[in-house]
């Protein structure tokens, strides 16, 4: 058993942080699938690009407030992610609350990003029909003004299940923010 220590990243984070190491500079190492549920009842899901670290088990991605995750999360800030490390073998299910910021809370993170990554924010309103008048700018300049449906959000991270597939049996643990990110053995 092993308990995280004040100021100590928590155990599972380590061992994402070895499974990262592995994937090298593979691009797809930092694609992670966000769950949500819709207004209805029913399940919704989607590929996003994993940000950084916004605190020791909170984590970032970034979205567009005229998606329909954002009404999604807005009626249910409960999300799962699914974070597979092939080079690993390892699989991190991690659960938490998310919290959506204000356009003005992510000017850091909005001038971190590369001309091409911004340039999705200038495209017009996802998931509605495709208009070929419409202008998809390739890149958006550093000084080009935030735009208010930049939406960065932070999700709180309240319980991580790993399984492991490189063990024999398939290794399954599981940590709770709630027992102090104890860690806890379960059958595969
Ligand atoms: C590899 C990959 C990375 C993606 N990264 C993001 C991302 O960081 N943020 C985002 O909002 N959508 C991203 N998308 C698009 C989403 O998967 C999704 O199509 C879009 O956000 C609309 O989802 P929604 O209608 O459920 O809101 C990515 C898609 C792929 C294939």
């Amino acid at each position: 058993m092993t308990t995280v220590r004040d100021g100590a990243l928590p155990p599972w984070r380590q061992l994402l942080r070895g499974a990262l190491q592995r994937e090298g500079r593979q691009v797809s190492a930092r694609w992670l699938q966000l769950a949500t549920v819709a207004s209805d009842g029913t399940p919704r899901v989607r590929t996003l690009v994993f940000r950084g670290w916004s605190g020791a088990d909170q984590l970032e991605l970034y979205t567009d407030v005229r998606s329909n995750k954002t009404t999604e999360l807005k009626y249910q800030p409960q999300v799962e992610l699914c974070w597979l490390l092939s080079k690993a073998r390892q699989q991190y299910r991690l659960r938490g609350t998310t919290a959506l910021m204000t356009p003005r809370d992510g000017v850091v993170q909005w001038r971190a990003l590369s001309p091409s990554g911004r340039a999705l924010w200038g495209w017009p309103q996802p998931g509605q029909p495709f208009d070929s008048e419409a202008s998809f700018p390739p890149e958006l300049p550093e000084d080009a003004p935030i735009p208010e449906h930049f939406l960065v959000m932070q999700i709180s991270i309240q319980q991580v299940e790993l399984l492991d597939l490189s063990h024999h049996p398939h290794q399954r643990l599981r940590w709770r923010l709630a027992d102090g990110w104890q860690e806890q053995r379960l059958n595969p």
